[in-house]
């Protein structure tokens, strides 16, 4: 098979549930039927979810992509002899030139959707394990120091700068200290995470690596949402590889440090998300919030010093002991230091996963990565950050993606997703779904959110059905929305209003209320 022409299939979830398993079988079936040695690579996505599934060939001119495929399109580009790269309908021409992936800063999806995620020798072939090597010979205060410098701040939601995080553990003396990796990914239109984990899994291995270095920890567990088998399944194997190179165990190239990690299956629930609920989870019970202090940092995992960092946050710390904190710093503005992986979801044409330095527009996202909506209606409403961040009108879409700009219009970034709605959303109906969202989810630990959320679905109902008290129950609901901010435990509680406040403020009319009523009752 050595001179066989290379088949990219993405193996990633998302391009499987597009038929991406069929795809593969039938390019098989039908190379062999032409007597024509092919080898078909499962890498991950490249994120140009439209276009799933997407085939990529390795012309001599580079990579070609072709999408989306369907079996039955195989016959007809080996017609067209998409071998050499032939010109087709669904040829997109070089896959780098393809304007929603050129206009990208890929920094810690630089791999994905271009390497065999289990082929170690791809990984290293393409920058992988350099920034461990570097981590092995330097002393653990001074990797905790370039990752401060670097001004990498936690992609999970809350944005804590992570090296800050990590010399809290380095500082607590304890006989065992923990790794855990947060993977549980449950804000809606977010897969960064997930495509992360099937695309480049080693990136994630590394970082916990160089992290476990950098706080004198032994263990290591990746938290995975149990509703992402596909992720689990290559992040076992991944680590058996790892391990089996010796980049992982008990030696870890021979440098006598020592780093065991496993992964393990979430349990189904949005608040196992919050840090504190899923330690509380990773130690076999139910997930319920514990209050702060003490930080996980200094008590977390069976008690023990625990850094919990988000998937992208760990797989971003590679590439940063690999080039340096001034190259990662340089990306982004403000305070908000390098890139991050937006996901653009909902009613968008070009759905997908777009890494950006901070600093561009929703406008930028939306328009010319996402071509608008897909249903080609004008888009009214963005939710951004999962369901605890705000819904944004139009007026709001030339704000920089910035971790202040946002938090100055009462909005955030969080994980990054973006979730699109065009002028059929009823935006009162949101807000409703923001309370119940909460009640369900809501661990039940603190009043104002165990009641609050159920009160807040009530006053919302009445609300839009009408009648003389509508001001006052506006003034209800701005009254309850201060209390569960100001009351809850925990983000789920305190920032359920978050949402609830921002589709009254900007969409009064789908509450009934004229815009000038809304801001009185303010
Ligand atoms: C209700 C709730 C759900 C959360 N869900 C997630 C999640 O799915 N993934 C994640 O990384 N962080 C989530 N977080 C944030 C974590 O509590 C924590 O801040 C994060 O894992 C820390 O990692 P980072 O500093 O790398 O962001 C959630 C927080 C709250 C309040
Ligand atoms: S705010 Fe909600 S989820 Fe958080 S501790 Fe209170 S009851 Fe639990």
């Amino acid at each position: 098979m050595g001179n066989a022409i290379r088949i990219y299939v993405p193996r990633d979830a998302a391009a499987v549930a597009a038929g991406a398993d069929a795809v593969a079988h039938r390019i098989d079936a039908e190379a062999r039927h032409r007597n024509q040695p092919v080898r078909i690579i499962r890498n991950g996505s490249r994120g140009l979810l439209w276009l799933e599934p997407m085939v990529e060939i390795d012309t001599a001119a580079g990579r070609i992509a072709y999408g989306p495929v369907v079996p039955e399109d195989v016959p007809g580009l080996f017609e067209a002899g998409w071998l050499e790269g032939g010109a087709h309908a669904l040829c997109h021409g070089p896959t780098d030139d393809i304007p929603y992936l050129r206009r990208q800063e890929r920094l810690t999806f630089a791999r994905v959707g271009i390497i065999d995620p289990l082929d170690l020798d791809d990984y290293a072939a393409h920058g992988g394990w350099l920034g461990l090597r570097n981590a092995l010979e330097m002393r653990a205060e001074d990797i905790v120091e370039c990752v401060t410098a670097s001004g990498l701040r936690g992609r999970g939601g809350a944005a804590f700068p992570t090296g800050i995080k990590w010399k809290t553990v380095l500082t607590s003396p304890a006989d065992r200290k923990y790794i855990v990796c947060n993977a549980d990914e449950g804000d809606s239109g977010t897969f960064s995470d997930r495509m992360l984990m099937e695309g480049d899994p080693c990136a994630l291995i590394e970082g916990m690596a160089i992290a476990a270095l950098a706080v004198g920890a032994t263990q290591g567990y990746i938290y995975v949402r149990s509703e992402y088998p596909h992720a689990i399944a290559i992040l076992k194997h991944a680590i058996a590889r790892a391990q089996a190179a010796g980049w992982l165990g008990a030696d870890i190239q021979g440098s006598n440090r020592h780093f065991d990690l496993e992964v393990r299956s979430g349990a189904g629930a949005y608040i196992c998300g919050e840090e504190t609920s899923l330690l509380e989870s990773l130690e076999g019970k139910r997930g319920v919030i514990r209050p702060k202090p003490p930080l996980p940092a200094i008590q977390g995992l069976f008690g023990k010093p625990t850094v919990v960092n988000n998937v992208i946050s760990l797989a971003t710390v590679p590439a940063i002991l690999a080039r340096g904190a001034a190259w990662y710093r340089d990306f982004g503005v403000g305070r908000s230091h390098g890139t991050l992986p937006f996901q653009l979801a909902g009613n968008i044409r070009c759905g997908g996963l777009v890494e950006k330095a901070f600093g561009l527009t929703l406008r930028e996202l939306l328009e010319d990565f996402g071509g608008g909506s897909a249903s080609g209606r004008p888009l009214r409403a963005v939710q951004v950050g999962g369901p605890l961040g705000a819904y944004l009108p139009e007026s709001q879409w030339d704000v920089p993606l910035d971790y202040e700009a946002y938090q100055k219009i009462s909005a955030m970034i969080g994980h990054g997703g973006i979730v699109a709605f065009d002028d059929t959303v009823d935006m009162a109906r949101m807000a409703h779904y923001a309370m119940e969202f909460c009640a369900v989810e809501s661990c039940g630990k603190c009043t104002p959110c165990r009641i609050g959320s159920t009160r807040g679905m009530e006053v919302i109902e009445k609300i839009a059905a009408g009648g003389p008290q509508r001001e006052a129950q506006v003034h209800l609901l701005r009254d309850l929305c201060d209390t569960m901010i100001g009351g809850s435990l925990c983000a789920l509680g305190g920032m359920t209003p978050f949402p609830v406040m921002s589709a009254l403020e900007h969409f009064p009319e789908d509450f009934g209320l004229e815009p000038s009523r809304a801001a009185c009752a303010a």
